[in-house]
């Protein structure tokens, strides 16, 4: 059993190799030349890894002839909404040709390979409130760039299924966190702070966005669980949403975090976290999920954010430049 996961070295990528190493999975990953290697540092020596830019057709071709994998993780991809505003072609292009040459691949020699598409619940964009819980049924409305990047990615998903028989599977994963989440995003970003006022590095003031959003927050290592579950028992063509049918406001998550602290911390919203058009409510029915694959999320949403606020607690200090 060989599977191939695009965007190893990321966050879901790197716990992603974990799971499959834990199976006993040969596990190919793509890497770019630019991408950090800190996350996979430990594991990279039973990784295969692979310098693979996804938006180069040839690039991902010769890979895909030349490790024709069982199963495939598609994860690479730009993930952040904000810097989807910043740059809105830059995100759209990437992810949608990265899968578009991925797919392609695939179809042309003809690998029976499993594909596991990381699509969003973004794509549901706004939802009314007696919408939620969200089913996968419900209308896709999204608003921000990121978002129609992921209705594109999972749509795509869906024609090379019913157009050429892809073994495609679609996961719309709600929020995801844990040890490892890139800073930028909101649980990892609150609790790197926290981190940092403990050691002494900033003042005692969190800078926050938008408080009053609602979201549905899953623990990353459930979510890998779900990713291999999605392809081992998922049916193809299917769209899945992976969440954890509770959802809390990021108020409230921030509160979670302070009381696990005993620094006594300021809170000052900045306007510059604040964006042009915020989903305000993200809350998942996994039901689907559960009846085709038997998954549930397992670790509490309390210590995935005792277990982010201790990895930041446990990261080197930036060194400082002494002198002139
Ligand atoms: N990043 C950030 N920083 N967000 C903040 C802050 C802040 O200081 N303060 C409040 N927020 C609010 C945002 O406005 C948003 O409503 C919520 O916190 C979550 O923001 P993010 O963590 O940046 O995630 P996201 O919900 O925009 O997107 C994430 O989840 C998607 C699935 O729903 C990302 O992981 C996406 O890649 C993923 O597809």
């Amino acid at each position: 059993m060989k599977a191939l996961v695009t965007g190893i070295s990321g966050f879901v990528g790197s716990h992603m190799a974990e799971f499959l190493l834990g199976k006993g999975v040969e596990v190919v990953g793509t890497i770019r030349n630019r991408s950090r290697m800190n996350h996979i540092e430990s594991i990279a020596k039973e990784l295969h890894l692979v310098e693979c830019e996804l938006r180069d057709p040839f690039s991902v071709e010769t890979l895909i002839q030349s490790e024709k994998p069982d199963y495939i993780f598609h994860l690479a991809a730009q993930s952040f909404v904000p810097t989807s505003w910043n740059s809105p072609m830059d995100t759209i292009a990437n992810n949608i040709a990265g899968q578009l040459n991925l797919l392609e691949a695939v179809r042309r020699y003809d690998v029976p390979a499993r594909i596991q598409i990381a699509c969003s619940s973004e794509e549901y964009g706004h939802v009314e409130s007696h919408e939620a819980p969200i089913r996968e049924t419900n209308p896709l409305r999204p608003l921000s760039p990121y978002a129609i990047s992921k209705v594109a990615q999972d749509y795509l998903g869906y024609q090379y299924f019913k157009s050429y028989g892809l073994r495609v599977v679609r996961t719309r994963t709600f929020n995801h966190t844990g040890p490892r989440r890139g800073e930028q995003f909101v649980t990892s970003n609150f609790a790197k702070q926290i981190a940092d006022i403990e050691k002494g590095l900033k003042p005692p003031v969190i800078y926050v966005g938008n408080l009053e959003a609602k979201r549905d927050f899953t623990d990353v290592r459930d979510v890998v669980r779900a990713y291999w579950l999605a392809l081992e028992k998922g049916a193809p063509g299917e769209a899945y949403n992976i969440a954890s049918g509770t959802c809390w406001s990021i108020a409230d998550m921030l509160r979670l975090l302070l009381s696990f602290s005993e620094v006594k911390i300021e809170i000052r919203q900045d306007p510059a976290r604040m964006r042009p058009s915020d989903v305000e409510l993200l809350l998942g029915n996994y039901d689907l999920f559960h009846d085709a694959t038997g998954w549930s999320p397992e670790i509490p949403f309390e210590r995935t954010m005792e277990d982010l606020l201790n990895y930041w607690r446990s990261q080197p200090q930036p060194h400082v430049e002494q002198g002139a």
